[in-house]
C-alpha cells in the first residue's frame, strides 16, 4: 500500500489527513495518509529511511522553506516561489514543489472576471510568496504590507483610506483570525472598504474570519481559503500520481 503523509508541527489541526483519508475511501484508492508531527525538520532523511511505503508528503507551517536543504531536487515553480509543499518520493530521492501557487491561481482566477485590480497582500510569509508569483504571472501591480519595514512594501501603519482606495483587491496571508485566534483581523482603516472591494483571506477555519466579516459589514466582496485548500491537495496529488 502506498504511503502519503503531513510533516509539520503542530499537525493535529491539520485538514490534509481528513481530506486524503475520505478521497482514498470515494475512489477506492488503497492508500493511506498520516500525520507526522516533526518539531526538527531535519528529522525528515530518518523518516523517508524509515517507511519505504512513503511516495508524497505535504509540507506545512513551520518547514516550508526549512525543508530545501533535504531535497534532492526542486521544480522550477518552487524554486522561484523558495517554498515548498510537496514533496515526491521516487526511489528514495526527494523533489520538491509548491501547489499553493495552483490552489491560489485556481480560486483567484475566477473571482477577478478578467480584471486586473492592483493589491495588498498582508504578510510576507511563504504563503504570502505563493500570492505574489501569482499575481506577477497574471500582470497584476501588488505591495507587500509587513509588520517589518524590511520585509515588506509598507509597514500596517502606512495603510490608510488612500491606499485601500488605489487597491480594490486585499489578499490576508497572515494566520490572523484563524481558530483559536477568531477575535484579531489585521490592522487597516476597515471603514474605508467599499463594495468595489475584494477580500481574499487564506485562512479557512473558521470560514469567515474577522477580516472577511469587516469587509462584509462595509459591502464588500470575500472569499476564504477553502477552494484554495482544496485546489491545492489536488495538485499535490496529480504530482505524486504524474
Ligand atoms: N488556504 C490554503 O490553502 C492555504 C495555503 C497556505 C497557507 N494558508 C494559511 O495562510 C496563513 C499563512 O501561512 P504561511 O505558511 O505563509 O505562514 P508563515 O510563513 O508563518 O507566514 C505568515 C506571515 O504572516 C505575518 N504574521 C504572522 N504573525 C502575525 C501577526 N501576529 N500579526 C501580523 N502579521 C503576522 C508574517 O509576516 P510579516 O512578518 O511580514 O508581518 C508572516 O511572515 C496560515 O494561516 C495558513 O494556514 C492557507
Amino acid at each position: 500500500m502506498d504511503h502519503y503523509g503531513l510533516i509539520g508541527h503542530p499537525v493535529s489541526h491539520s485538514f490534509s489527513q481528513r481530506y486524503f483519508t475520505e478521497k482514498f475511501e470515494r475512489e477506492g484508492i488503497h492508500a493511506r495518509y498520516d500525520l507526522y508531527d516533526l518539531p526538527d525538520c531535519s528529522a525528515l532523511t530518518a523518516l523517508i529511511a524509515d517507511r519505504p511505503e512513503l511516495r508524497g508528503l505535504n509540507v506545512t507551517i513551520p518547514h516550508k522553506q526549512a525543508v530545501l536543504p533535504l531535497l534532492q531536487g526542486l521544480d522550477e515553480t518552487a524554486r522561484t516561489v523558495g517554498a515548498v509543499n510537496t514533496i515526491s518520493i521516487r526511489d528514495g530521492a526527494l523533489t520538491g514543489h509548491n501547489t499553493d501557487v495552483e490552489g491560489f491561481r485556481a480560486m483567484l482566477e475566477p473571482l477577478l472576471d478578467g480584471e486586473r485590480p492592483r493589491a495588498l497582500v498582508l504578510g510576507s510569509g511563504g504563503a504570502s510568496r505563493a500570492v505574489a508569483f501569482v499575481l506577477r504571472s497574471l500582470g497584476i501591480k501588488f505591495r507587500i504590507v509587513s509588520r517589518d519595514r524590511d520585509r515588506g512594501d509598507l509597514t500596517y501603519d502606512l495603510v490608510d483610506p488612500i491606499v485601500l482606495k488605489v487597491c480594490p483587491l486585499i489578499i490576508n496571508t497572515t494566520p490572523l483570525g484563524q481558530h483559536p485566534l477568531i477575535d484579531v483581523a489585521p490592522r487597516l482603516p476597515y471603514e474605508a472598504l467599499t463594495p468595489k472591494h475584494l477580500l481574499i483571506d487564506l485562512v479557512y477555519n473558521p470560514e469567515r474570519t474577522l477580516f472577511l466579516k469587516l469587509g462584509n459589514e462595509r459591502g464588500a466582496h470575500t472569499c476564504n481559503g477553502l477552494a484554495m485548500l482544496h485546489a491545492q491537495a489536488e495538485a499535490a496529488w496529480r504530482i505524486w500520481n504524474s
